[in-house]
């Protein structure tokens, strides 16, 4: 589980298994300085113009001021619009976060994309439906100090997307470094349909990001080192980090009016699971998920966002009196299931059994009980209570609007019949090397005969989760209707916050559990992705290649 050569330049900090980001990165040879000579251009498309959007996105490494003190080294995306609606590109906030791509339904756009990072990376277009060259995969990097232009047709439904990175290389995947070192941002599609219902929208539509990093006194942010027995339990849970960043800024607050507000959210975390509730208790408004709005809203004591979902709500601070305040928080929970189950494979010396090869037996018992001890093992399925938003009400208005209770029309019904074919896959462990689908791992772009779906045909996929953790499954190129959920092994706390209506492109499958999806494999051919979103599982190879035949 290599995390490549930019980490061996450089002697490693190492505090409880986590790095200092810029000693990863070898701060000062890469972050300040570094300039690409020349730019040669790779890949580009065939795609003919004109194009209603053109832009240039950039990832580069960058100094942000983050925490109070000395800025941060991050790598940020950072974008220029040629051609296009001036609402294209706005900021989201004035931290690391990329800006946030707004574009229509309809729309044609190319887009130029520069690789100022000292590695390989891609951009690529979480949810939305892409030709595969054009998707942002790990078999068509971007080589540093080149650039690569991509264009596609704006065909999905009006939702909150996002892009992040998704390099692959021999020694594993880059995206959880990546994303968490800053490259990430989110991408808005409108259409005509959801503007005819006149939700929320300017001042009172709020796009907010959720990421949990950890800073070092001197504020450089901490990731993953690559020895020892902590770093390989934070790759098995996923990092986590010790606090939440909303749009990059800590301590995120927002000033409102007595109104109604459309809160647009996306987990952006590299493997936190979030439990969404109100600090007053009022139920929690849906009106979307990640393939855009609902049917109808969903309303709920607390909603579940595991990474790279996205969740649409409205709140209207109408009963709130100007002076208070209402905090979006992240619950408690706890799944519970994790620290039972280490206990009884520690009993069957299970563990001891299977990492007899890397580790005496003797040790890896104590450090499993030492880390028991501190209470790490618990963690790693549950949360404590977070703070995510303090919406300070601040003015009164008086144009109330009330929520329609009908919301799109304009969702597909389920496509499934008597005949569709059911392709089954099982959600495993590797001990020491990480977890894998049907048994398998990341081994580039290559598929089993099992891998091969047709064009145009709809099948089941139904994801079965045997191991310890929940995985939030993610198919690239489209968006799927969840069809089921069987849980095996009863409800958890975050089960009554799940939303399965609507489209998704992410389901999150909980240990114990089966779940079913509909998807429909479009207009293109050849190779797309599915993987876990933990981004410390699809790193270490939870991730595969399907292909698409006609
Ligand atoms: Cu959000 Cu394959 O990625
Ligand atoms: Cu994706
Ligand atoms: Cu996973």
């Amino acid at each position: 589980m290599a995390y490549v050569d930019l980490q061996r330049r450089s002697v490693l900090r190492r505090i409880g298994g986590v790095a200092a980001l810029s000693t990863l990165v070898g701060a000062g040879v890469w972050l300040g300085g570094y300039r690409p000579a020349l730019r040669a251009a790779s890949a580009s498309t065939a795609m003919e113009g004109p194009f209603d959007v053109d832009l240039r996105v950039r990832a580069h490494p960058d100094k942000v001021a983050i925490l109070p003190g000395a800025p941060s080294d991050v790598w940020r995306y950072t974008a220029e619009r040629i051609v296009g609606p001036e609402d294209t590109l706005t900021p989201v906030g004035e931290s690391y976060t990329g800006p946030l791509i707004r574009l229509r339904r309809g729309q044609r756009l190319r887009v130029r994309i520069d690789n100022d990072l000292p590695e390989d990376t891609t951009v690529h277009w979480h949810g939305l439906h892409v030709p595969p060259e054009m998707d942002g995969q790990p078999r068509l990097p971007i080589a540093p100090a080149t650039s690569t232009t991509l264009a596609f047709d704006v065909v999905d439904r009006a939702g909150l997307y996002w892009y992040h990175p998704h390099p692959h290389g021999p020694n594993g995947g880059r995206v959880g470094f990546q994303s968490y070192a800053g490259l990430a941002g989110p991408l808005i599609i409108n259409d005509d349909a959801e503007r005819a219902l006149e939700l929320p929208d300017g001042e009172r539509e709020l796009v907010l990001i959720l990421q949990d990093r950890t800073f070092s006194n001197g504020n450089e942010l901490q990731y993953i080192d690559d020895g020892g027995m902590g770093a390989m339990m934070t790759r098995m849970q996923g990092f986590r980090g010790e606090r939440v960043l909303v749009n990059g800024h800590p301590d995120a607050r927002r000033e409102v009016s007595t109104q109604p507000y459309r809160l647009r959210l996306l987990n952006g975390s590299n493997s936190r699971i979030y439990k969404l509730a109100w600090s007053d208790g009022r139920a929690v408004t849906v009106i979307g998920t990640d393939g855009g709005l609902l049917a109808k809203p969903e309303r709920r004591r607390s909603v579940t966002l595991a990474p790279a979902q996205r969740i649409d709500l409205w709140v209207d601070f109408g009963d709130t009196e100007p002076g208070e305040s209402v905090q979006l928080v992240s619950e408690e929970y706890q799944l519970g299931m994790m620290g039972e189950r280490m206990g009884d494979m520690m009993d069957r010396g299970m563990m001891g059994d299977r990492m007899g090869g890397m580790m005496d037996r003797g040790m890896m018992g104590d450090r499993m009980g030492e880390m028991m001890d501190r209470g790490m093992m618990r963690d790693m399925m549950g949360s404590e209570r977070l703070s995510l938003v303090t919406f300070a009400v601040v003015a009164r208005a008086n144009d109330a609007e009330t929520l329609p209770e009908r919301l799109a029309q304009d969702l597909p019904a389920s496509p499934v019949q008597a005949d569709t074919p059911v392709r089954r896959f099982e959600l495993g462990m590797r001990m020491m090397q990480g977890f894998t689908i049907n048994g398998r791992q990341m081994e580039g772009a290559t598929v089993a005969d099992d891998e091969i779906v047709r064009l145009a045909q709809t099948e089941i996929w139904e994801f079965v989760n045997n191991t310890m953790m929940p995985h939030p499954m993610h198919v690239h190129g489209l968006q799927f209707l969840v069809q089921e959920r069987i849980s095996a092994g009863g409800k958890t706390d975050l089960h009554d916050g799940i939303i399965d209506a609507g489209l998704h492109d992410t389901v999150l499958v909980f240990p114990e559990e089966r779940v079913r999806i509909a998807l429909t494999f479009k207009d293109f051919e050849g190779f797309y992705m599915y993987h876990c979103h933990n981004m410390e599982h699809e790193d270490a190879g939870m991730m595969r290649y399907f292909k698409v035949v006609a």
